[in-house]
């Protein structure tokens, strides 16, 4: 008997990491493969008299046969099924990257005359996108510090459409309370997208607290493997539609077939994954704020996280991504490129494996952010002059805490 078939049990009411592995699987009909087969097709032949072209046409593709992979392909779109499931989103589309859903997400729904509030701080692509990029399609762009839902009200002008936040957020691990914004600008008829990339929705489900889209970059967590790009963005049918038309007919951000069944793979074991290293940077983060060379740790499941009641209300874990302030950042730098057993020293974040990586306030200052004088403090207020960002893998949290005493010696 498979999941669709057991008639005495509704599948939404197993718990999500039975879904994670069975929702929307069907039993291959012919060799009764229990992993899904990878579909190559760009195209698919279909009857002219079926009204498939019509039906296809970005009204609702979720029923219609696939003509053309731009829209998606059978692979693509049990991704998309798979990743609502877990998102509770009645629709879903994949994108080639995380920044093609961003941009796409941007392109979509804001037009010349439009104002976007951006929080600001989030990942550096697509802050520069936002307020380097967008302004030059006549969008007017403010930066906000989110973590006050007021701040947001505040900056609430009559053309608002879209309010744009990511939490926790990059690199600082601060929090938006996404209810009560959520709230807040549905009064004003004013649309709430997330990225959840750095909680999952083994951490956060931004839909069922209110926000309009969430998106992801798989290439993350989701995914988990580093061996893939990927991303989505998740809402209502009707939100997703003209979505669908801009991000990955009109931009061509199509995911592959072949990434969308990696992803897939990856995503199978989430959960898991996602509370053992969640479990670990936890203990690693307790660990490191009792070290004398560390000067401040950053992490929403400490009880000394600034927004901690938050990130117990909002957070069903806290994440596998910590912060931490050392006196000496040159030296530790050094030998986290130089000299550390299980860290990796990369630029990314959400793999298999650790890793490692140092933020300098005055470099994300000249490359992203550009902040004014009050940015700045408000940034130094908890990066000080950087900070060591660690996304923390699957390997033992001893194994970690005993590179990391050797690095901090
Ligand atoms: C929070 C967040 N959003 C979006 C992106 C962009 O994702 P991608 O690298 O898949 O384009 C990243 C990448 O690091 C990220 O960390």
């Amino acid at each position: 008997m498979h999941y669709h078939d057991a008639d005495q049990t509704e599948p939404e009411t197993y718990a999500p990491q039975t879904q994670a592995l069975h929702a929307m699987l069907q039993a291959d009909p012919v060799h009764q493969a229990i992993a899904p087969s990878i579909v190559m097709s760009v195209n698919h032949s279909f009857s002219p008299e079926s009204g498939a072209f019509s039906a296809c046409g970005l009204d609702d593709i979720a029923d219609a046969p696939y003509l053309y992979a731009g829209w998606t392909n059978p692979t693509v779109r049990l991704l998309e099924q798979r990743l609502a499931v877990l998102e509770h989103a009645e629709e879903a589309l994949a994108t080639a990257t995380g920044m093609a859903a961003a941009s796409g997400l941007f392109l979509s729904v804001l037009k010349a005359g439009d104002h976007l509030i951006v929080s600001d701080m989030c990942y550096a692509a697509v802050y520069e996108f936002a307020t380097q990029v967008l302004p030059g399609f006549g969008i007017e762009v403010s930066v906000v510090n989110t973590e006050c839902t007021n701040n947001v009200q505040q900056a609430l002008k009559k053309n608002t459409k879209l309010v744009h936040i990511e939490t926790p957020s990059n690199p600082l691990l601060r929090l938006t309370d996404i209810g009560a914004l959520a709230q807040c600008l549905k009064s004003h008829g004013v649309r709430l997208s997330v990225d959840s990339t750095f909680s999952t929705p083994v951490v956060t489900r931004p839909l069922d607290l209110g926000a309009d889209f969430v998106i992801h970059s798989l290439t993350k967590f989701i995914n988990g493997h580093g061996d893939v790009l990927g991303g989505c963005i998740l809402g209502s049918k009707a939100l997703l539609s003209p979505i669908r038309a801009m991000a990955g007919v009109y931009l061509g951000a199509t995911l592959s077939a072949q990434s969308a069944w990696l992803i897939m793979r990856g995503m199978e074991t989430l959960y898991p994954r996602m509370k053992t290293l969640c479990d670990s940077a936890l203990q690693i983060a307790q660990w490191l704020e009792s070290h004398p060379r560390v000067a401040r740790v950053l992490y929403p499941g400490l009880a000394s996280h600034q927004q901690f009641s938050l990130a117990q209300r909002q957070m069903d874990h806290f994440g596998g991504i910590i912060a931490f302030q050392v006196d000496d950042i040159d030296l530790i730098e050094q030998r986290f490129a130089q000299e550390s057993a299980l860290f990796y020293y990369a630029y990314s974040i959400g793999h298999q494996r650790s890793l490692a990586v140092v933020m300098r306030t005055d470099d994300l200052d000249a490359s992203t952010y550009r902040f004014t004088p009050q940015q700045k403090a408000d940034f130094c207020r908890d990066a000080g002059q950087g900070v060591v960002r660690l996304s923390i893998g699957l390997e033992a949290a001893e194994d970690l805490i005993r590179d990391l005493q050797r690095l901090l010696r």
